[in-house]
């Protein structure tokens, strides 16, 4: 089979914001206690977070975390996680049924966060709070000083704001699980009123309205509809949610699930653009995919685990290889749309539908889905030109035209890189890929990392981290203005090229 990528610099989606390659932590299982803080395993630093862990939080490169739910942030009393860490309450956290230490919150989180290089994405309570403890909040954060708010962030030990840019209005309002869950007109009223009062405080903040937690909700569309229509002039994103599987074990459909995904995007583009219509608004609404991932392995395990434990074990999906393929699906996918998504967060981070797993107090380990997501968090900033692949296509049991490749080309002018990213669908076959350098002269093959592995249920574990890990081949024919490799079946690709 033969494929080919057309890369043109001046036929461009758009330029990819950093936080496309964001990351979220929640207080849930063990993704803060026994994840990113263990003040007694052997790597802690001095505020009791492992230095190992970071370690591998920061070759993801990942430039905002949202924080702290997800379904938790609906009960949160985030005063909860501030000042003297002996007078903090212990809480039922009735979200994930268990119990909350508050060892770790917002005064510690901002400074976990600045160590792994990255911004706090905020998430308030507009479950079972609401847009005055918003408001609270980003005073208590972001303002410099001489009130009650920030006067006690100086209190409790930093005197400089936290100035925390990127805020979410709550989330998954639209579920019945979520604490608080509201109609789009409520929700709609009361995140409007948060958003005024929250920029009044500190106008330079942006807001994320919550969308639909995801588009098999029986009210997706007419409420993000719904909700733009009372946010719209004070919000800056509308939230998208999404999760993916192989429950069935059905491969060769899975693979194609990015094309729900796509679709999941357009039809939230053209909700936000016809409320701009109605609206008669020239501003753009962008989108935030601040929830998405594969999760599927560990929901039967998790019916088993005892409710109210401190930090249990659940969400914790062990990924195989299968799950990087269709992660990097998903990463090209969202470049795909970098002119409208400005925010994504790969849900979560560490041990909860994670690319890092711990042992708590011992090991730290990269997932298989680690590797597509630090390839593109690391190469793939800069312009997205635009996708014209020729490929076969298949069909599956549940879709029809499937490309047999997914594939995108981000050139960074800076450095004079032009990276594609491509998957190899195929179960069977190896494809010859044809990159079209028509446009880029002068620029000349500079490696092809491969994530490859037979086994399409390989995985990662703290014995045999390296199981499913990337290589090198040099098989790139270049001729003048072409490059020819191979993809091989099954498989996720990284060809650079740079100015010779
Ligand atoms: O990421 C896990 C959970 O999935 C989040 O808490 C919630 O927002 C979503 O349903």
């Amino acid at each position: 089979m033969k494929s080919r990528i057309r890369l043109n610099r001046d036929f461009t989606v758009g330029n990819t914001d950093n936080r496309l390659f964001g990351s979220f932590i929640e207080h849930i299982g063990r993704a803060v206690y026994g994840g990113i803080y263990g003040p007694d395993h052997e790597s802690a630093d001095d505020m009791g977070f492992r230095r190992d862990v970071l370690k591998l939080v920061k070759k993801l490169n990942v430039p905002i975390v949202r924080y702290p739910g997800g379904n938790f942030v609906s009960g949160y009393y985030w005063e909860d996680g501030t000042g003297e860490k002996s007078k903090r309450p212990r809480r039922a956290e009735p979200a994930w049924k268990s119990i909350e230490t508050n060892e770790v919150g917002i005064d510690e989180f901002q400074e976990w966060a600045k160590r792994a290089g990255s911004e706090v994405m905020m998430a308030v309570n507009l479950g079972t709070r609401g847009p005055e403890d918003a408001k609270n909040l980003v005073e208590y954060c972001n303002f410099p000083g001489g009130t009650y708010y920030s006067d006690l962030r100086r209190k409790n030990g930093f005197e400089t704001p936290f100035g925390i840019k990127t805020w979410c209005l709550g989330n998954e309002m639209d579920g019945p699980w979520q604490m608080g869950a509201k109609t789009a007109d409520e929700y709609g009223r009361i995140a409007c009123e948060a958003a005024k009062l929250m920029k009044w405080i500190d106008p330079s903040i942006e807001l994320v309205a919550c969308g639909s937690s995801g588009p098999a909700m029986p009210t997706f569309g007419e409420w993000e509809a719904a909700v733009l229509k009372h946010t719209y002039e004070y919000v800056d994103y509308i939230s998208l949610h999404e999760y993916f599987g192989n429950a069935s074990g059905d491969t060769a459909s899975y693979l194609g699930c990015s094309l729900d995904m796509d679709g999941f995007i357009k039809s939230v583009i053209s909700v936000c653009d016809y409320v701009k219509t109605v609206k008669r608004s020239s501003k753009t609404m962008y989108l935030s995919f601040d929830e998405w991932n594969v999760w599927y392995h560990s929901r039967g395990k998790d019916r088993t685990i005892a409710p109210w434990q401190i930090a249990p074990p659940i969400l914790e999906d062990i990924y195989t290889f299968e799950d990087a393929l269709v992660v990097g699906c998903l990463l090209i996918t969202l470049l795909k749309h970098c002119d409208r998504v400005k925010i994504a967060c790969l849900a979560q981070l560490v041990n909860v539908i994670a690319p890092i797993m711990t042992e708590t107090g011992g090991r730290a380990w990269a997932q298989t889905i680690f590797w597509p997501f630090m390839h593109a968090s690391a190469m793939g900033r800069g312009k997205v030109l635009s996708p014209a692949v020729e490929c076969d296509t298949y069909d599956s049991e549940k879709r029809k035209g499937i490309p047999y490749v997914e594939a995108i080309g981000v050139f960074n002018a800076e450095a004079e890189t032009l990276t594609v990213f491509a998957v190899n669908r195929s179960l069977t076959d190896d494809i010859e890929f044809e990159a079209d350098l028509t446009d880029f002269a002068g620029y000349v093959p500079a490696g092809h990392t491969v994530l490859y592995h037979d086994d399409l249920k390989a995985v990662n574990t703290a014995d045999e981290p390296e199981n499913v890990i990337p290589s090198e081949t040099d098989d790139t024919r270049f001729e003048c203005t072409r490059a020819v490799s191979i993809l091989k079946k099954h498989s996720w690709n990284v060809i650079r090229f740079k100015k010779a």
